[in-house]
């Protein structure tokens, strides 16, 4: 189940990516907002990160007008870690190495085609755990989050 959230700027894309969601039956909430009024991103990236980080959703996608302000809120969030992407191969790499858990676009920067490639490939790639290396560098961000990262 995929989280879905965005601010006035990123709307257009959420809207883009509901239609390819919808299309293969993938199941999502969209926890707002829901026209181009102005709103307030760190609103909605906190609806969509509290719901990844309980469980509830595997995976989040947010946008905004750059997919930046959406994506600093969500990393607030305790066992986000939230990715701005503009290309398909930080789409792919942000699964596979860092295990990134919410998505991030900008409406602004990144055409809605583009956001529903990327989509596709964030939604569609592994983590590489076998790898010992991400593993353990996934850790060490878990060990920042938590206060207790040492570099000895
Ligand atoms: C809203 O105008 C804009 O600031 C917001 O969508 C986002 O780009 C912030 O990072």
């Amino acid at each position: 189940m995929i989280a879905l959230g965005c601010d006035h700027g990123g709307i257009n894309l959420k809207t883009a990516i509901i239609k390819y969601l919808d299309e293969r039956n993938i199941e999502y909430k969209d926890f707002g907002c829901y026209t181009d009024d102005s709103v307030d991103y760190p609103i909605y990236a906190y609806k969509v990160a509290t719901a990844v980080a309980s469980g509830e959703f595997e995976l989040g996608i947010l946008c905004c007008g750059t997919g930046i302000g959406i994506s600093i809120a969500a990393n607030k969030v305790k066992g986000i870690r939230a990715a701005v992407v503009s290309n398909e191969f930080g789409a792919e790499m942000t699964r596979r190495h860092n295990n990134a858990n919410i998505l991030c676009m900008g409406g602004r920067v990144t055409t809605e085609d583009d956001a529903v490639k990327f989509t596709d490939i964030f939604l569609n790639t592994p983590f590489s755990a076998d790898e010992e290396r991400h593993t353990r560098r996934v850790q060490m961000l878990k060990d920042i989050e938590n206060g207790v990262f040492t570099t000895d």
